[in-house]
């Protein structure tokens, strides 16, 4: 897997908490490496991979030095955090105060001075890496939350860079980013970058007005621009999307396929079949889901696994499958959670299961990609309702995963996906009834009117990849772009 030296002077430096891979040590006492959960690296492995970058990170697990490598082309720089920082700057400040905080306090952030203290101390360490590693003039693209006060530190650090900084979460209204007592700290870190952003235009018009009003930047003739510490600093929405073709071609496979044709017979081949994939966050809604599917049961309009109940005929025999990756499980917030959605998963199955055929099929592990697009692809119906996202790469890789125009994407229109997928069924995931009514229209939808959408949403999906994403990003920032 590992090959090569380490770029020692990098023109292109992608910084984010985690690396593309996680450090493993495995039961039999040997060490390697595995994919990191989320949809960042989802998005950004193959962008760099095409580029030749470094990528300056986390290895995943605390108290470990691990020597600059090569993984697949890739040189990775891994940034060292100990137990003490994994807890209070990243389960801590990212994500118990930022975290629900930007994703609009669907959990009640806690603010913590010693949390912001690790915060700002391992943010220094990850600019300092970059400035190490990064050649003269170089372009140094900094992702996400975790992160924010990279870009200013580095060009205190590096004047001669170029820097690019990425939100992949939600910019939060201005109301609740007021409540953060280091909002300002974080506004002059952000405004370090000669580009910011954002997923959307709400993001960009968020971060403009407070700009203006907790740092004293001032406005200039493009709304997309602003003038801080006498430089301009512009600011743009960029949705992310994922390699559209990659799965695509993979979901055109004979072995995906079979796959795909197996999973259903695994199933007991009922008529429908529902779908949810996340990783394992209080944002995701998957307790939303379940709510609506638990209550078309308890209405007979779909019956679980029990087919043989009375009044069943009348009724769609449908089964549902929630694939839920691991995720910050150390984090107050997320165990709580994880234990309503297991309790909810037992108390559907336990009322309208058959032995061997449960209604809901609920596995807590990451999948390999060939095995998640052949879910894809076996799902009639795709549930994606977050409270809140700020973007939803799942959404789009069900659409890319659709190759023959099939299946009905449920979407929430709190998901930043939504802007850009409004063939999809789009609901409010905090409308119960609404939900529920999108499921069971789902489920009986016409297949010409579903084919029908399912086109328009793969036009745009294709169309508008990860790597147009990249290179729109890229050139706004002036670096030049190989077509
Ligand atoms: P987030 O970044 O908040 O996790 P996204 O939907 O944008 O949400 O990205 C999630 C990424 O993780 C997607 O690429 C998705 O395919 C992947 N993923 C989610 N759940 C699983 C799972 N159970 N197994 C493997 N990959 C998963
Ligand atoms: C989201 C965030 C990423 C994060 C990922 C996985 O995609 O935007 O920054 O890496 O979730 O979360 P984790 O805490 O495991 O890195």
């Amino acid at each position: 897997m590992t090959s090569g030296e380490p770029v020692t002077a990098a023109d292109l430096v992608v910084v984010a908490n985690r690396l593309p891979v996680d450090y493993e040590r495995r039961p039999d006492g040997s060490t390697g490496w595995k994919r990191s959960p989320g949809g960042l690296v989802t998005a950004l492995e193959p962008t760099l991979r095409a580029r030749e970058g470094a990528w300056v990170g986390w290895a995943g697990v605390p108290d470990v030095d691990v020597e600059p490598l090569v993984e697949d082309g890739l040189s990775l720089y891994p940034v060292r955090l100990s137990a003490q920082e994994v807890e209070e700057y990243y389960e801590g400040f990212s994500n118990a105060t930022l975290w629900p905080l930007y994703h609009d306090v669907v959990a009640q952030p806690q603010f913590h001075r010693h949390w912001w203290r690790a915060y700002t101390a391992v943010n220094q360490r990850f600019a300092e890496e970059v400035a190490r590693i990064a050649a003269h003039g170089a372009t140094v693209w900094v992702q996400d939350y975790q992160l924010q006060l990279v870009p200013g530190r580095l060009r205190e650090l590096r004047p001669d860079l170029r820097i690019g900084f990425f939100l992949h979460i939600p910019f939060p209204p201005v109301e609740l980013f007021r409540q953060l007592p280091w909002r300002t700290r974080i506004m002059e870190g952000l405004l370090g970058a000669d580009l910011v952003g954002f997923h959307t235009d709400g993001g960009v018009r968020n971060f403009h007005w407070l700009a203006q009003e907790l740092t004293g930047a001032t406005p200039e003739r493009d709304p997309e621009v602003v003038r801080y510490g006498g430089r301009q600093v512009r600011l743009g929405a960029f949705p992310i999307s994922i390699d559209s073709k990659q799965i695509d071609e993979l979901s055109r496979s004979d072995a995906v396929r079979k796959r795909a044709a197996q999973i259903r017979d695994e199933l007991g081949n009922p008529t429908r079949v529902v779908l949810g994939v996340d990783r394992l966050d209080y944002t995701k809604g998957i307790d939303v889901r379940l709510r609506a599917f638990h209550e078309l049961l308890e209405e007979g309009r779909v019956t679980g696994g029990d087919t043989s109940r009375i009044g069943a005929e009348s009724a769609i025999d449908t089964v549902m499958i929630q694939l839920a990756t691991p995720s910050r499980e150390r984090v107050e917030h997320y165990q709580q959670m994880r234990d309503e959605i297991e309790l909810s998963v037992g108390r559907i199955n336990g009322e309208f299961a058959r032995v061997g055929h449960p209604a809901v099929h609920y596995l807590h592990r990451s999948l390999p990609r060939e095995e998640l697009v052949a879910f894809f692809l076996a799902a009639d119906v795709m549930l994606v309702t977050p409270l809140r996202d700020g973007m939803n790469l799942v959404a789009k890789e069900y659409v890319a995963a659709r190759h023959d125009d099939g299946g009905v994407l449920v979407l929430s229109e709190f998901a930043g996906a939504a802007i850009e997928l409004t063939s999809a069924l789009l609901v409010n995931p905090h409308d119960t009834d609404g939900v529920k009514e999108a499921l069971y229209a789902a489920l009986t939808m016409n297949p010409d009117e579903g084919r029908k959408r399912m086109r328009m949403l793969r036009r745009q999906v294709l169309d508008h990849d990860v790597d147009r994403w990249a290179r729109s990003f890229l050139e706004t920032l002036g670096v030049k772009v190989d077509r």
